[in-house]
């Protein structure tokens, strides 16, 4: 029997060519380590839809809740947009999420020394290094909020509902401070306090989780003050907490930071060891199929898994320094500089495997 049971959830779109990279390179560090993984795949998304009528089929659930890590690439596309909003593949992926618990996603936005030119950010508001947390809860807010549709003055409307308990602010807000007593034990919380009451909610239960922790320095920011500190001085922050919805948002921006949205891994955890790894990007209609998606999103989310559920540190460090030294000469046109070679996906992946 192998060491570790991982299931595949390829997706959609470039979906399949990013993890079929990540699963070479998973297996070059299992050669290196010394330990054995055994796959097993199953449908979600557009493709299951295809398949079985449905975005996440019970089978899926069945082995991600039997697996010691699941690996996704991502869902969604065009063809299957004028899906039922609760038939849709993104309803597969929520789905998922809820199914198997997985409340605090862990997003890094860290800049790898070999692409600080390749960030729209200038060098020198970038400073020494960039390397920020994200903590966005997973499974709450209006992600999972009641929605619907209505008349107001006789017109078509629609409503979807924001509602965080306090149990889910504290196991969340928990998470973030662990993390940052392990990081530069700065935390920054995140909401619109000044609007929303789950917001209010939130600020208060993080205040009092806060002394839990006194060696923590806790800040408050509102959302869009955040989104403009990201860009202005991304380096004010270490770990920063924050809803499911902001959390969506500010990691999309934050991947910029590090010079593509490509670049951008995430562990999606439960209160159990295993959890799901993805890329923080979607499927990327654009240019599936065309064999140049950057594969170092999914690559960096099996180190990420490495770390967070196969207690394997060397191998995720190892893969980590693989990445950063293929870097220095080789890229995928989405953070491609001149001199540097152009790759594809698969030479990517292959070029990450060498240097392991
Ligand atoms: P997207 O992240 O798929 O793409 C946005 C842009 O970034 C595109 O120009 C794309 O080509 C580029 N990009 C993304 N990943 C890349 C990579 N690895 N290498 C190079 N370029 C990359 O976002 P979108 O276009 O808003 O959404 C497309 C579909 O993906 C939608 O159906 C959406 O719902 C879905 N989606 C899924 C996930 C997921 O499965 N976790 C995440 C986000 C979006
Ligand atoms: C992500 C994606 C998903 C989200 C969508 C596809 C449901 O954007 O993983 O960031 O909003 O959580
Ligand atoms: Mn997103």
């Amino acid at each position: 029997m192998a060491d570790y049971k991982i299931v595949l959830l390829k997706g959609d779109g470039i979906g399949p060519e990013i993890v079929n990279q990540a699963v070479k390179v998973l297996d070059k560090a299992s050669e290196k380590f010394n330990f054995t993984v055994e796959y097993d795949e199953a449908l979600l998304g557009g493709c299951a839809i295809d398949a079985t009528g449905v975005p996440l089929p019970d089978e899926t659930v069945a082995k991600c809740k039997a697996a010691d890590s699941v690996l996704l690439g991502a869902v969604g596309g065009p063809k299957w947009d004028n899906q039922p909003g609760n038939n849709r593949p993104e309803a597969g992926l929520l789905g998922i999420r809820g199914a198997l618990g997985l409340f605090a996603n862990l997003r890094p936005a860290v800049i790898f020394e070999p692409l600080k030119k390749a960030s729209p950010i200038k060098d020198e508001i970038i400073g020494g290094s960039l390397d920020i947390m994200i903590v966005r809860e997973l499974t709450g807010g209006i992600y999972f909020g009641k929605r619907g549709r209505t008349e107001v003055d006789g017109q078509p409307a629609a409503w979807d509902t924001e509602q965080y308990s306090v149990p889910e602010v504290e196991r969340i807000a928990r998470v973030a401070f662990d993390l940052a007593m392990k990081r530069n034990k700065k935390l920054t919380s995140v909401d619109k306090a000044n609007v929303l009451e789950s917001s209010r909610l939130w600020r208060e239960t993080v205040t009092r989780i806060s002394k839990e922790y006194p060696e923590v320095e806790l800040n408050y920011m509102y959302v869009d003050n955040c989104a403009m500190q990201l860009v202005r001085n991304p380096g004010q922050f270490d770990v920063i907490v924050t809803s499911n919805i902001f959390g969506d948002i500010l990691s999309d921006e934050a991947s910029m930071i590090s010079g593509s949205i490509g670049m951008l891994a995430s562990a999606s955890l439960s209160e159990s060891k295993s959890g799901l790894y993805e890329p923080i990007h979607g499927s990327a209609p654009d240019i599936a199929g065309l064999g140049i998606a950057n594969p170092l999103a999914t690559i960096l989310s099996v180190a990420m898994m490495l770390r967070y559920s196969l207690d394997q540190p060397q191998a995720a460090d190892a893969i980590e320094a693989a990445v950063t030294k293929v870097l220095e000469n080789n890229r995928t046109p989405d953070i491609y500089e001149e001199g540097t070679n152009k790759v594809t996906c698969e030479q990517m992946g292959d070029l990450v495997c060498e240097a392991l």
